[in-house]
């Protein structure tokens, strides 16, 4: 079975306890359930709607939430779609909406999907429903220009234009890079020895970071979702995010910050929160993690 160890949930209930009133909580990256679970367990009255692009993940979320069936919703879908969503589900107005973004355990552990740099796989990196643009079309049809962008942007890969021009130069001579494993060669026989000693731990990571970053277009959907939700909440909303890279954490940072200059509400976390010592030593995939809060207040929403 495969297992997905929520990140931070603790911090993520406490944040979410700040809401004044507490019978509706919007899961937007459910993954497995982990953060549904440890709502739905600690707030008896508390409905959830768990929404996720990954048709897979909805569909572990359930059999892993099944104890709780009658108090959760299940939506496939994209959560730049936010207000449609509530609409659609008649969940508008909720007390808190919350974020784990990036990928979970499932995705990662599926070699087919093309997440991981540890595992072969085809160059794929979709999310889930609606994506067309795959990994393998980056990697082969972009310019190296276009590459070494992505690279130093998404990734913000030092050695972006070196490994944009490794990648072209393989292609041009021994034609497409069709797998994750063929891609993870590319880019160890570019760089010098001593390069990837420096740079620690595989030297494909940032590069694959910055691929699925591409491919699912997450700063965009994060920057519409966030624009969604002043749509969709009340006086006394928590937005509670937790993000794995300073890309994404800038922009909740930026948001927040308007909306709490703009009269909106205020930030609950003055200073980002990070997991404890404790938490990254059990799970290491906290260890970048950042967690936002942010509430909006009545005289903001009427305003
Ligand atoms: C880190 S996992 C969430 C794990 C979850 N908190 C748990 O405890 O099991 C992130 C999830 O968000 C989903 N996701 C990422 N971007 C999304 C988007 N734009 N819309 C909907 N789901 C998204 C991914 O498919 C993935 O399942």
């Amino acid at each position: 079975m495969i297992e997905h160890v929520p990140v931070m949930v603790e911090e993520v209930c406490d944040a979410v306890s700040h809401a004044p009133s507490l019978h509706k909580i919007v899961d937007a990256t459910l993954g497995l359930g982990g953060y549904t679970k440890a709502f739905l367990t600690r707030w008896p009255d508390v409905s959830v709607l768990g929404i996720d692009k990954d048709p897979l993940a909805i569909q572990v979320a359930k059999d892993n939430l099944a104890d709780f069936h009658n108090r959760v919703k299940f939506h496939n879908g994209d959560f730049r779609n936010l207000a449609n969503i509530l609409l659609e589900e008649n969940f508008m107005e909720p007390d808190a909406i919350v974020f784990d973004l990036g990928v979970s355990n499932l995705q990662i552990s599926q070699g087919e999907r093309g997440f991981s740099f540890d595992i072969d796989g085809p160059l794929d990196m979709r999310m889930g429903v609606g994506g067309t643009l795959t990994a393998d079309e980056i990697v082969n049809s972009y310019s190296k220009e276009e590459l070494a962008n992505i690279f130093r942007r998404y990734g913000e890969e030092k050695y972006a234009a070196r490994i944009a021009w490794g990648i072209c130069k393989y292609r041009q001579e021994k034609g497409s890079i069709k797998t994750t494993g063929q891609l993870v060669e590319v880019i160890r026989k570019t760089l010098p020895a001593p390069v990837q000693r420096k740079m620690g731990k595989n030297p494909a990571r940032r590069v694959f970071q910055a691929l699925r970053i591409e491919v699912n277009d997450e700063l965009r959907a994060l920057e519409d979702v966030m624009a969604a939700c002043k749509k969709v909440v009340k006086g006394g909303t928590i937005i509670v995010v937790v993000s794995y890279h300073s890309l994404e954490d800038k922009i909740i940072k930026k948001q927040f910050k308007e909306w709490a200059t703009t009269g909106l509400g205020k930030m609950l976390t003055k200073k980002v929160l990070k997991p404890s010592e404790e938490e990254i030593s059990r799970n290491k995939k906290a260890r970048s993690a950042k967690l936002r809060c942010f509430i909006f207040s009545s005289e903001g929403k009427d305003a």
